[in-house]
């Protein structure tokens, strides 16, 4: 399966992604997380990148296509993936459809998670990640057992930098101006599918499954 996660910040995208990994047999790829392990590990492209992500603007369109490639070159990749935030804009969608074209693959659906922007504020103050193994939580919907510490490897929960509210706030203006047109982009194509964001994540997860077509249980 290749598939497209879409919506705005604090959707839902990593967390949906992470959970459907295992049902649709296909890894997790997030620039947002590539961007990130760029940034800390102060490569060239990282130290670059950071300087829009600390704005929440979006990084420029030809470092991120270079990540991206790089990670669809891995084998795990071969078979499926689930892209979560990107394609960000339209010329990143085209330039996907093209990389795609050139290894004889093309997309299966793109899934669009609607979420008002009441929610996403009150998602995005509230998330906490794991610094050591990206596991996510949230203060109030789902924290962790120990205030501060992660469930899975006891790692340090931390407040991403970019989840202060002046760059949430820019990150929606974003979201609105360059990303949303990707859904009348998709919907021309005959790709889109657009799902309630709003719930708990296992009915999400139920939901975005029957859009494409796979049964939960035999997954
Ligand atoms: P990126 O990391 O992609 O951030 P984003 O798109 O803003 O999305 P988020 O990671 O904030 O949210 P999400 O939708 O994954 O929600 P989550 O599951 O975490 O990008 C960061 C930056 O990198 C960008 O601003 C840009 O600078 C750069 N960048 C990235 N990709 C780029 C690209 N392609 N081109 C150019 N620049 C790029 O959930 C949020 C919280 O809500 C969590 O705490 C979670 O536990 C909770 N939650 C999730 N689902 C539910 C639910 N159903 N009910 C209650 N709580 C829930």
């Amino acid at each position: 399966m290749r598939l497209v996660l879409l919506g705005p910040p604090g959707a839902g995208k990593g967390t949906q992604a992470r959970m459907l990994e295992s049902k649709l047999h296909a890894p997790q790829v997030a620039s947002g997380d590539l961007l990130r392990a760029a940034v800390k590990n102060r490569t060239p492209l990282g130290v670059e990148a950071r300087r829009y992500m600390d704005k929440g603007a979006l990084v420029p369109d030809e470092l991120v296509l270079k990540l991206i490639e790089e990670r669809l070159n891995q084998p795990d990749a071969a078979g499926g993936f689930i892209l979560d935030g990107f394609p960000r804009n339209v010329a990143q969608a085209e330039t996907l459809a093209r990389m795609l074209e050139n290894r004889g693959e093309k997309l299966d659906r793109v899934v669009a998670l609607i979420v008002p922007d009441a929610e996403i504020v009150k998602r995005i103050s509230g998330r906490r990640t794991c610094r050591n193994c990206g596991a996510m939580y949230h203060l109030i919907y789902d924290p962790p057992r120990n205030v501060g510490v992660c469930n899975e490897c006891h790692g340090e929960l931390y407040q991403r930098e970019d989840d202060a509210e002046e760059t949430v706030r820019m990150r929606l203006k974003v979201y609105a101006e360059s990303t949303r047109p990707l859904l009348e982009h998709y919907g021309r194509l005959g790709l889109l599918s657009e799902i309630d964001g709003m719930g708990a994540t296992e009915e999400i997860e139920r939901r975005i499954l029957r859009a494409l077509g796979v049964n939960d249980a035999a997954a």
